[in-house]
């Protein structure tokens, strides 16, 4: 991800999902399972137009099992279709061809009342930087990416993916800037990879995280960083997380960089375990 979201950048990604919409049949809405609202972008209403959509919680295999389920439930309250997928396994994809063609099943209807033959329905992935866009694409070729030819009105090097005999994917997903209106939105980007490491601050982050992650998992900092009890206060906590694995500067004191940088490092790898940093 390199891209700095400016308003030019905004527009021009506005610009170009709104024209890859006059070409799909159903938009498959990517986020990430572990923060299911902060991953989502507003626009995407206003992109997408009322076409048929269905949400994709990628990296569920890093996100909190139960948490999953209650971020399903919320979207299917909603009316949303809704699949658990981690593409980079490629556990869940079964489920996105039959679900994409479900999702056009009144156009289907309509094309075979017109005495047409019903053609594969056109989908497009869309979501945010480093949410798994490219993954679940290749995924979804699985190696075997039958060029199909291009459709009118896109550019040369727009493609069709075949996926099985009715469906068919754009090969460049549609991109969206992630949000930037709230604080605890930016922290939960930046933990998950979507904000460049360059552009956010370690301990501000870490600190955002642990207050988080004290109240919902407790258990988890006890055996990660073998604590007896987790101290309520966050400098405390910074305190035994930076003795207990000894990022100390000389005289014994705790470096704070150090230890925030080491306890983002220990979620991002995913050796805290599974956590999802955002309820509905
Ligand atoms: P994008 O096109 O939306 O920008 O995302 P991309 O597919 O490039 O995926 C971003 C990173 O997320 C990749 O890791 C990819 O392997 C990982 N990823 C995608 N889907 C899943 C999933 O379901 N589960 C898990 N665990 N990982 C997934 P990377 O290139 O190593 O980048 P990073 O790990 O440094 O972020």
């Amino acid at each position: 991800m390199s891209i700095q979201w400016f308003p030019g950048h905004m527009a021009k990604a506005k610009r170009e999902a709104k024209e890859k919409m006059k070409l799909i049949d159903v938009v498959i809405e990517l986020v990430d399972a572990r923060i299911p609202l902060s991953s989502r972008n507003p626009v995407i209403d206003e992109i997408t137009q009322g076409k048929p959509r269905m949400i994709i919680l990628n990296k569920s295999d890093l996100a909190d099992p139960n948490m999953n389920k209650v971020w399903r439930k919320h979207f299917e309250d909603k009316g949303h279709v809704v699949i658990e997928v981690d593409a980079q396994k490629g556990k869940g994809i079964k489920g996105i061809p039959p679900a994409v063609k479900e999702q056009a099943s009144a156009m289907i209807e309509k094309m075979i009342r017109k005495g047409m033959k019903p053609r594969a329905v056109r989908a497009l992935i869309l979501g945010i930087p480093n949410v798994g866009k490219s993954t679940l694409i290749n995924r979804l070729a699985n190696k075997k990416i039958a060029k199909i030819g291009d459709r009118p009105g896109v550019t040369k090097s727009q493609q069709w993916i075949k996926v099985g005999k009715e469906m068919e994917l754009l090969d460049t997903p549609g991109i969206l800037w992630p949000k930037f209106d709230d604080e605890a939105v930016g922290f939960r980007l930046a933990l998950t990879g979507a904000i460049k490491e360059e552009i956010f601050d370690f301990q501000e982050t870490a600190v955002f995280f642990l207050k988080y992650v004290k109240e919902a998992y407790p258990e988890i900092l006890k055996d990660r960083y073998n604590l007896t009890e987790v101290p309520d206060d966050i400098v405390e906590l910074f305190d035994e997380i930076g003795k207990k694995r000894g990022c100390l500067v000389s005289g014994g004191l705790v470096d704070y960089d150090r230890t925030a940088e080491l306890v983002f490092r220990d979620f991002r790898s995913g050796k805290l375990g599974r956590l999802t940093l955002e309820q509905p």
